[in-house]
């Protein structure tokens, strides 16, 4: 059993939080809003714990797990090292959407980390998700809160569509606000690199990293550094067909595609977005949902332009929904 919890989002009630705080302290799981999207929150240092949420999300155990934690003076037992930049970037950017990948301490369990040498650790903004880690007092590990490769929840709903019956709790607070996963920012190397392009942009990041650099969607072959960004994730049921280029050589592509699979008796769902970035992020898993609800047989959709902001984590998350289907229209 599910248990779904509406709590005001600005403030949330004491009470409901307690009651989820105790339920994450006692091993359960625990779906909550953030401002990205909605996390399945599980007592990071519970390994048995940890070894529930996988199966729940039947998610592969070698992607490792994103530790939250109330504030950044909770940071120094989970990491070995905490290089001075770290400090800059935590006073700058958190509360909010920037993972940090740092080399982990002999706290945090190899459930957690898939056995690599590092963990990310991330300081949520959304108020809900701040009261639950305060209040819990314990760093909580939290992916997001999907069934393995669907697309991220941005509302309660999404969660439940995937996990009801799976999970402990829902705390519903609404709809999150950026609407795409946090940037993932690797400082246990040499150069930080990207691994994940989030609301913080590598032109944000410049100023205080001069060197930072976005890394390849996906490796060469060889060992992964981060499992979670192959090129297959986030994706539809239905097959997604991304198309590049100058915009009226891409729609009038997409015009011929959709006849042709029309004539087939294929339903086409459509996501040629006229919005921002930022507009287009808070809609982008909602909109792979509802084509998939509508029982589409493919998807069509239109890379956004580069535009900064939130144009890349976008262009990200479809290309790696498209999975290889891209169409170049030159
Ligand atoms: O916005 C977010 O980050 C959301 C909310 C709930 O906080 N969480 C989220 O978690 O997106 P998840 O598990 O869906 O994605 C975590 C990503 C994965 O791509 C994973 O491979 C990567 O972070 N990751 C986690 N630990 C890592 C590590 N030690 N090294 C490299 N990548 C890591
Ligand atoms: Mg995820």
């Amino acid at each position: 059993m599910t248990t779904v919890l509406r709590l005001t989002p600005d403030r949330p009630e004491p009470d409901v939080i307690a009651g989820a705080a105790e339920c994450l302290r006692r091993g359960g799981l625990v779906a909550f809003p953030t401002e990205t999207v909605y996390g399945l929150g599980v007592a990071a240092l519970d390994r048995a714990a940890v070894r529930r949420l996988f199966a729940a999300k039947g998610r592969p155990a070698d992607d490792p797990l994103i530790v939250h934690i109330a504030s950044a003076e909770n940071l120094p037992p989970l990491v070995a090292s905490r290089p001075h930049v770290v400090d800059v970037l935590a006073a700058r950017f958190w509360p909010g959407p920037l993972t940090l990948v740092l080399r982990r301490s002999a706290l945090v369990p190899d459930e957690v980390t898939a056995g690599l040498d590092t963990v990310a650790v991330r300081v949520p903004a959304h108020p809900v998700a701040h009261a639950l880690l305060a209040a819990a007092g314990i760093p909580v590990a939290a992916p997001s809160a999907n069934l393995f490769s669907r697309p991220s929840p941005t509302q309660a709903a999404h969660v439940l569509q995937d996990l009801d019956g799976r999970i402990d709790l829902v705390l519903d607070g609404g709809p999150t606000r950026v609407g795409v996963e946090s940037t993932v920012l690797d400082l246990s190397r040499d150069v930080p690199e990207v691994l994940r392009p989030g609301a913080v942009t590598l032109d944000i990041l410049r100023p205080l990293l001069p060197d930072v650099r976005l890394r390849a969607a996906v490796e060469a072959p060889g060992p992964q550094r981060s499992p979670g960004l192959l090129a297959r994730h986030y994706s539809p049921r239905a097959p997604l067909t991304l198309y590049e280029g100058a915009p009226e050589r891409v729609l009038e592509r997409i015009r011929q595609d959709v006849a042709a699979a029309q004539a087939a008796g294929r339903r086409v769902g459509l996501l040629v977005p006229d919005d921002d970035a930022a507009v287009m992020a808070t809609r982008l898993y909602a909109a792979l949902r509802e084509l998939d609800a509508a029982g589409v047989d493919e998807i069509f959709a239109r890379l956004p332009p580069a535009s900064g902001g939130l144009s890349e984590a976008v262009a990200d998350r479809l290309r790696r929904a498209a999975a290889g289907r891209i169409v170049r229209c030159p």
